[in-house]
């Protein structure tokens, strides 16, 4: 059965902002990726907090957070991080973002390092979109206001390498979650990330460990663009997973948390 972790809120512009939280010792925060929302961390929640206190945050338009406007920018959801900071009374934290997540986890980075123990992106990048990306995000923008379902279902499954296991439960899991986001939220998600800046100099200063975990067979993220940006910290470990998409913690999960707990640990 899958665990039930503490459900929380803390107010941010006058929003009820939801989170999870578990266990004891040092902050980790884990920030889900676009479509997704904080139950996509139980299960490395449930690993990591046998050693930290773990916190996953619905990000704005996500899960149980409604939108706080109509363009989520990663500086936005970074500040909703800063507050749940804030709100925990802890003055640092180890940062580990999932695609979207690792977006945000790198604006945050970029104004808070100071507040940071360690930054972990997970099959994310520094990178910003490419015009094609973006004339991309554009036109998914038009197709999600009226047709959203197709959106999701055309979306979801590339996220996994299907050509070594089976992962439909996965699917229709993450399937399940992107259809309950609104289109309000998806919108709002595609267009901050659209926007959002290139930030490889927030990896390049980083005063903090990094840890990149790449899927071999990753088809959003590509495994070179990370094996080029970890070459950028003074500080980083570099993990590519043989035959894992964009998925890793879904895909092996035991691989990707005795990774993670190995990076941490050794902070
Ligand atoms: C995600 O998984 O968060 C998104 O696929 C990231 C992206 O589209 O750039």
């Amino acid at each position: 059965m899958l665990p039930i972790f503490m459900q929380k809120t803390f107010t941010y512009k006058n929003e009820e902002i939801s989170y999870s939280c578990q266990g004891k010792g040092a902050l980790v925060v884990l920030l889900h990726g676009f479509l997704e929302n904080k139950s996509i961390w139980n299960q490395t929640t449930r690993f990591l907090s046998k050693n930290f206190m773990v916190v996953a945050i619905d990000l704005p338009g996500h899960g149980d957070t409604p939108c706080l406007g109509y363009v989520h920018s990663m500086e936005l959801m970074a500040d909703v991080v800063n507050e749940l900071l804030k709100h925990l009374n802890k003055r640092k934290c180890h940062l580990i973002g999932h695609s979207m997540g690792g977006y945000v986890a790198l604006a945050f980075a970029e104004k808070f390092a100071d507040k940071m123990y360690s930054l972990s992106l997970v099959c994310s990048n520094a990178r910003a979109d490419s015009k094609e990306k973006k004339l991309d995000r554009t036109k998914a923008i038009q197709l999600v206001k009226t047709k959203k379902n197709l959106f999701v279902e055309a979306a979801i499954p590339p996220l996994f390498n299907t050509e070594q296991k089976n992962h439909k439960r996965a699917i229709n899991k993450i399937k399940k979650m992107a259809h309950d986001t609104s289109i309000q939220g998806t919108i709002a998600a595609l267009s901050g990330m659209r926007d959002r800046y290139e930030r490889e100099i927030v990896l390049k200063f980083a005063p903090y460990p990094v840890l990149i975990i790449a899927g071999e067979k990753d088809a959003i993220i590509p495994v070179q663009w990370l094996k080029e940006q970890s070459e950028l910290p003074e500080n980083c470990v570099l993990e590519i997973m043989e035959d894992i998409g964009h998925m890793p913690f879904l895909e092996d999960r035991i691989m990707f948390e005795t990774l993670l707990m190995r990076f941490l640990k050794g902070v």
